[in-house]
């Protein structure tokens, strides 16, 4: 089992930004988080980051034929980008989606997830946890795909 797990702008500065609502810890620490789960779960990932939505766009479209999920916290894009929605759409491959923070519970422009609405699955308000249950959640959701 190969997965991709996404991260949008401006989260290669979590520790950084805005630490009462993204933590003190840094993006490096998401990584070997991501990593460490990974590598419990037996399940090969790599990680991607970048701030730019087209890089996002051309990553997710790459992912077709090369891994069996993805995990995508798009970050602002969630809010904004009907392109990285179609991309997921494109690809049909099961997308669990992450926000560190509660969105829900937020500022009315972030209520709407484009991305979300091509996600099986959405954990939003666990911190950095969110990541290591959606990587489970995806997990679970492949074994069951795969079962004969
Ligand atoms: C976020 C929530 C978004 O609204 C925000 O723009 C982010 C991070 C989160 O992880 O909580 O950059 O996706």
């Amino acid at each position: 089992m190969k997965i991709l797990v996404i991260n949008g702008p401006n989260l290669n500065l979590l520790g950084l930004r805005e630490p009462d609502i993204y933590g003190k810890q840094d993006y490096k620490a998401l990584v070997e988080l991501v990593e460490n789960v990974c590598r419990e779960e037996g399940i090969s990932v790599e990680l991607f980051q970048s701030n730019h939505e087209g890089a996002i766009v051309d990553k997710i479209q790459s992912a077709y034929g090369v891994f069996d999920g993805i995990v995508i916290n798009p970050a602002a894009y969630t809010h904004t980008s009907v392109a990285i929605l179609d991309a997921l759409k494109a690809v049909t491959l099961p997308a669990v989606e992450v926000h560190i923070s509660d969105v829900s519970r937020r500022e009315s422009f972030r209520q709407v997830s484009y991305a979300g609405m091509a996600c099986i699955k959405t954990y939003m308000g666990h911190g950095f946890e969110g990541y290591a249950m959606a990587i489970r959640y995806l997990k679970a959701y492949l074994g069951k795909e795969n079962q004969p």
